[in-house]
């Protein structure tokens, strides 16, 4: 799945393989139960994927091999059956997937939460700087349970975290994960308080931020600005150009954007949902 997404990235493209690597090793085997994931290959090159959660479909097809999307839309609709409400979603750039989601009857659905690319480069980045008594560094590779413990904490207001050691720990074995992109914000008492990942795609020198939290007690200090700058240096230390992060772009959830906008990303793309007609069967 990162092998295609990596070959076909471009400022179009909806994900980045940090994207992936992200979403397949955070949740732990036992909640995937849900998931179905298919692969379409000609010859040795990967073409397409397919990945039903519930009733969501999110797909990645090469622009070149266009016509495969419409194989993914026949599995989704024989996986989920003609009496569920498909949804699915895709950036507003992917022109070869809107074409086959319209053709397959799926329409467009206004006023659900959406995403929004934003962009930097790393040319012109400001300082981190955090108040006294806390100290900015990346992670060590064994410092797992302390790792999962601040993304809990940062997004226990949220909801329940279901982020456990485990999980962490398998993030940090996921390629291209590497600890010298993994920033951190501790307070005196060694505790982490917030944290941003990037995932750095070397041939494309492109890096992904995600994801960014921060306790809630320790919010609005300026340590969400410090981490993220932290490891946006560090991105370009080794060899990055550039960097995506891509928080919700809806009145729903504004507060990430308007982080990442703070320090100098710049609103793009969005994603958009379509809606399959139900059968009354
Ligand atoms: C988003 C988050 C990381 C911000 O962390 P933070 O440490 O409070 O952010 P900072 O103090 O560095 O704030 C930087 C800027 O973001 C904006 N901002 C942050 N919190 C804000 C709020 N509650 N209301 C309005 N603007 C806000 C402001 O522009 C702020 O600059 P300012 O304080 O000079 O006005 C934090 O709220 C969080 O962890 N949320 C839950 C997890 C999450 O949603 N992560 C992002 C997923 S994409």
């Amino acid at each position: 799945m990162q092998d295609l997404v990596q070959r076909i990235y471009g400022a179009g493209s909806r994900f980045h393989i940090g994207d992936i690597g992200w979403e397949l090793a955070s949740v732990p085997p036992e909640r995937q139960a849900g998931w179905r994931i298919a692969l379409w290959s000609d010859g040795d090159q990967d073409v397409a994927w397919g990945w039903i959660e519930g009733n969501g479909l999110l797909l990645v097809v090469d622009p070149a091999r266009p016509e495969v999307a419409g194989e993914v839309l026949d599995w989704f609709r024989e996986e989920t059956g003609p009496a569920v409400q498909r949804l699915t979603s895709v950036l507003e750039s992917e022109t070869h997937l809107i074409d086959a989601i319209e053709k397959a009857g799926f329409v467009l659905e206004h006023g659900r939460p959406y995403y929004t690319h934003h962009n930097i480069t790393l040319d012109d980045l400001g300082t981190p700087v955090v108040p006294d008594g806390f100290t900015l560094r990346h992670v060590r590779a064994d410092e797992i349970e302390k790792r999962a413990a601040v993304h809990r904490a940062a997004w226990s207001d949220v909801a329940p975290s279901k982020m456990t050691a485990e999980a962490m720990a398998a993030v940090m074995s996921t390629w291209p994960y590497r600890p010298e992109l993994d920033w951190v914000v501790e307070n005196s008492d060694g505790v982490f308080v917030a944290s941003a990942l990037i995932w750095l795609d070397e041939q494309h020198r492109a890096g992904l931020v995600e994801p960014v939290g921060c306790a809630p007690q320790y919010r609005r200090l300026g340590l969400g600005q410090a981490v993220n700058l932290g490891a946006l240096h560090a991105l370009k230390e080794l060899g990055g150009v550039e960097a995506r992060v891509c928080p919700r772009g809806d009145d729903g959830y504004p507060i990430p954007a308007k982080l990442y906008q703070s320090i100098g990303f710049r609103p793009g793309l969005r994603t958009v949902d379509y809606v399959g007609q139900k059968l009354d069967l």
